[in-house]
């Protein structure tokens, strides 16, 4: 990058299961840039609100506990008033309120214009649902990851089953099909390509192939910016 220059701003967007946190980490590692995981930042406050013992839906008490907490990221751990939560927002409890939660207008406004100031400075990779077309829309790249119902399902199988979580296949398909349809038809920031994102369908790719065909557009963009 010449002198001066900012460096890009770089989105990945995509349902549950396509390959993002994977295909953004290791863009991120090779491209020696930041990652910002915004889903991190939601499950973080959802477990905020868990635990002050409030129910996920829009309320006085709910925006009133939004005004005092305090998200932040930092080398790939989340923090949640100052406390590192990291290993505590991956629990289907809280991924459930966190879909929920993400439908409310005051939950969107409070974490979007933090996830805007951490991408200002360039040199950032953004995953999440709506960093191409909310969060950063005039990011320099956009990418949109999508896989087949299929193979998601079998891959989010895999990565519960690292984790300990052995459920029946099914179970974890009808997951993902309600989870799809909460992220793609809730009315504020859902689920969908940007119109100038490139849409790589990772069904039959590794997260190795993914981040190839990224970084080929990584080096389009910086050859084309002049
Ligand atoms: O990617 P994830 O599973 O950590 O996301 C958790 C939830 O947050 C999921 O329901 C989608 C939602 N989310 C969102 O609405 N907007 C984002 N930018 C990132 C995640």
């Amino acid at each position: 990058m010449r002198g001066g220059e900012r460096e890009p701003v770089i989105t990945i967007d995509g349902p549950a299961g396509a390959g993002k946190s994977t295909a953004a980490r290791l863009l991120a590692e090779r491209l020696g840039y930041r990652l910002l995981d915004t889903g991190a930042m939601y499950r973080a406050l959802a477990l905020g609100v868990l635990r002050a013992g409030l129910p996920p839906d829009d309320s006085p008490e709910l925006r009133r506990h939004l005004d005092d907490v305090e998200v932040a990221l930092g080398d790939d751990r989340v923090y949640l008033n100052g406390r590192d939560v990291t290993g505590e927002i991956r629990s289907p409890e809280v991924g459930e309120a966190t879909s929920r939660l993400t439908m409310l207008a005051p939950v969107r406004d409070k974490v979007t214009p933090l996830q805007r100031a951490l991408a200002a400075g360039g040199g950032v990779v953004l995953e999440g649902r709506d960093t191409g077309t909310v969060v950063c829309p005039g990011a320099e790249l956009k990418f949109f990851l999508d896989a087949s119902l299929e193979a998601r399902t079998r891959r989010r199988h895999e990565e519960l089953a690292g984790r300990g979580a052995v459920l029946p296949i099914e179970t974890v398909r009808e997951e993902i099909v309600r989870r799809d349809a909460q992220d793609r038809g809730r009315a504020l920031a859902p689920l969908r390509p940007a119109s100038d994102a490139i849409t790589i369908d990772t069904s039959g790719l590794t997260a190795a192939q993914v981040v190839e065909v990224m970084l080929r557009a990584v080096e389009r963009l910086c050859c084309t910016r002049s």
